[in-house]
């Protein structure tokens, strides 16, 4: 755990493929353990490859090998892999009230494209994990619910993604020109969802995304 968190702290002032001046005093501050275990550790990280050292009189410079950094390029993977579950948990809060409007306008889509008359209203849930809606919509694929002129009005398209509340069938709803990861789920039901399952603001609701 300690050599990890050293590993990415050398990684992270940029010796990776270069070698960097660090001295031990500092090093141990940061990971909050004495110089000496810094010193154990990078005499192991070296031993196993991972790390070059060179100590030139009482400078030390640290270069992060190419195997040190494969190493943490597929802890990365890992790591996104055992995060990217197709869960989200979130905590249900109030909208603008906007929602019932936009719903109904693209009520008949909805029907056609996911299968379900939708209460006409989003329920809104602040996404606690993983840290956006598009961090854990990013290995499912969308129904892509064509745009519409209607009363001289553009309703743009909306990407959405089928997901499952208890046993309910819904869908995350965004619109596809949002650039910026948002941090509101918004969810199309065919049921009031407040209802069904006894949902208040502030309470924590479990998300699956169907893949
Ligand atoms: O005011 P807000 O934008 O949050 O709500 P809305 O989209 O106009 O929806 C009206 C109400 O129904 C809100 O309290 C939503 O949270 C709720 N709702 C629900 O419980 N289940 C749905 N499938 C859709 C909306």
């Amino acid at each position: 755990m300690k050599k990890i968190k050293l590993l990415v702290l050398l990684a992270g002032r940029g010796a990776v493929g270069k070698k960097v001046r660090v001295t031990v005093r500092e090093l141990a501050n940061e990971l909050n353990v004495s110089p000496q275990t810094v010193l154990r550790l990078l005499g192991e990280m070296e031993e196993e490859g991972l790390i070059d050292r060179l100590v030139e009189g009482k400078r030390t410079f640290v270069e992060v090998t190419p195997e040190g950094a494969g190493f943490l390029r597929d802890l990365c993977d890992e790591i996104s892999k055992a995060l990217s579950t197709g869960v989200i948990i979130g905590e249900v809060v109030s909208g603008l009230g906007e929602g019932a409007y936009y719903v109904k306008q693209y009520s008949p889509l909805i029907r056609e494209y996911l299968g379900f008359e939708p209460y006409p209203g989003t329920l809104n849930v602040r996404v606690l994990f993983p840290k956006t809606v598009f961090d854990a919509l990013c290995n499912a694929r969308p129904v892509i619910i064509p745009g519409f002129t209607r009363g001289g009005r553009t309703f743009g398209d909306v990407k959405a993604y089928r997901v499952r509340i208890d046993s309910i069938e819904g869908a995350i709803v965004i619109p596809s020109r949002t650039v910026h990861p948002p941090k509101i789920a918004e969810i199309v039901a065919p049921f009031k969802l407040r209802e069904k399952l006894g949902l208040r603001d502030g309470d924590r609701i479990r998300i699956e995304v169907v893949e």
